[in-house]
């Protein structure tokens, strides 16, 4: 039997609610498939671990995670006690130290969930987000800080072979999908990073001639999302539109809650992170109604991706059950607590035959 050792990194705000109801989801479809098991290991880094230690994780955070097969996130930060640059600033180290190149983002509308848009057409998007370089890269600096002549300068870095990997991995998940990749860049006005995006995809069309491309600008992609979002199957881009982009895609479907987002190394040589899309929402931390169904989705995600894709299509289906009969948070009109959620999901796991 595969015993998987997972780290659990609950981090801040929402982030502890969302994670203890994706591990208890996690227990109940291990003890329900019987196959495999899950060892997790909790590392409370974060805000709190800042008050007692001066620093947001230990300075080998890297090192303790890497023996792990998979890391679960739940969300940092908290800007009121300290600034995001700080808290934050683990989460991109990890995406980049452990080459979690491809950031995989669906957004999907769910039966029973109503939406923001006049649009009934089901939305069913995969955004593949460049993860590893491109604007989140820590280059540049502050100048003459305090002086009314400061100045800064921040240089995003896009590699060809960060691109094409990126695109290639796009180009792939749209093949096994409904074989169309839209690619977002701004290279009418940025005439030097995203044109070699531009320059990259020209070279793999021919590759894969068998999918439909697109390219839109973030300014044209964004309102396309509003106005005809079952368009989309594929998104690729840069670091920052794919971040940009994923909160919109999950305000469409109904609610960021409920959106997923895999980090990963798919050349697995190092842990791969697994978390909600969303934020840890100092607004309704500590009330008890986060919906966890994002962070649960991504619990499936990371099933998937350890090679447990019954087990992972269980969580999605017990999701959706729960969704269409209306049981539902307060993000997405309900009254129903995260515990009441997560115990409605655990409920029609075990209620599968
Ligand atoms: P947020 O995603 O935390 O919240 C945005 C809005 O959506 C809020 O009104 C919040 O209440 C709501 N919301 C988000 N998730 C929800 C859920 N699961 N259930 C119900 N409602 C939900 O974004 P923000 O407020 O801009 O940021 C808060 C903090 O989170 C900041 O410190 C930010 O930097 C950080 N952040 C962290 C991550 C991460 O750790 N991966 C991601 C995004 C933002
Ligand atoms: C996300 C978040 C992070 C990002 C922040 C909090 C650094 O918004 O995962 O979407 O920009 O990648
Ligand atoms: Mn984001």
């Amino acid at each position: 039997m595969n015993t998987y050792k997972i780290a659990l990194y609950p981090g801040d705000g929402i982030g502890v609610d969302v994670t203890d109801a994706a591990a208890d989801v996690l227990r109940a479809v291990a003890e329900k498939h019987g196959d495999f098991a899950l060892d997790f290991t909790r590392f409370d880094w974060g805000i709190r671990y800042y008050e007692a230690h001066g620093e947001v994780a230990p300075p080998d955070f890297l090192e303790q995670l890497r023996p792990f097969d998979a890391i679960f996130l739940g969300a940092l930060g908290w800007p009121e006690k300290l600034p995001d640059n700080v808290t934050l600033k683990p989460l991109i180290t990890m995406r980049q130290a452990f080459d979690q190149w491809a950031c995989v983002r669906p957004a999907r509308t769910f039966a029973g969930v109503p939406t923001p848009l006049r649009t009934t057409e089901p939305i069913d998007m995969i955004v593949v987000r460049e993860n590893s370089e491109g604007e989140y890269v820590d280059n540049g600096g502050r100048f003459r800080r305090g002086f009314s002549d400061e100045f800064a300068v921040q240089t995003a870095l896009h590699t060809r072979r960060g691109i094409e990997r990126a695109l290639r991995f796009g180009f792939e998940l749209a093949k096994k999908r409904r074989r169309r990749l839209t690619m977002v860049t701004k290279s009418n006005a940025q005439r030097y990073g995203y044109t070699l995006w531009d320059d990259v995809l020209e070279t793999l069309k021919p590759e894969f001639a068998d999918v439909e491309v697109d390219k839109q600008h973030i300014d044209a992609i964004s309102m396309n999302f509003v106005r005809r979002p079952a368009f989309f199957d594929v998104v690729v881009g840069s670091n920052l539109f794919g971040d940009i982009l994923t909160d919109l895609s999950g305000a469409i479907t109904g609610s960021l809650g409920l959106n997923p987002s895999a980090n990963l190394n798919p050349e697995r040589e190092a842990p791969s992170l697994f978390e909600p899309v969303h934020g840890s929402a100092p607004d309704i931390a500590g009330q008890g109604i986060a919906n966890p169904a994002g962070a649960i989705l991504a619990a499936g995600m990371m099933l998937e991706w350890l090679g447990e894709a019954k087990a992972a299509a269980a969580i999605t289906r017990a999701v959706e059950s729960v969704l269409a009969r209306g049981v539902r948070t307060p993000d997405l009109g309900g009254e129903c607590s995260t515990a009441a959620f997560t115990d409605s999901v655990i409920e029609a796991l075990s209620a599968e035959a």
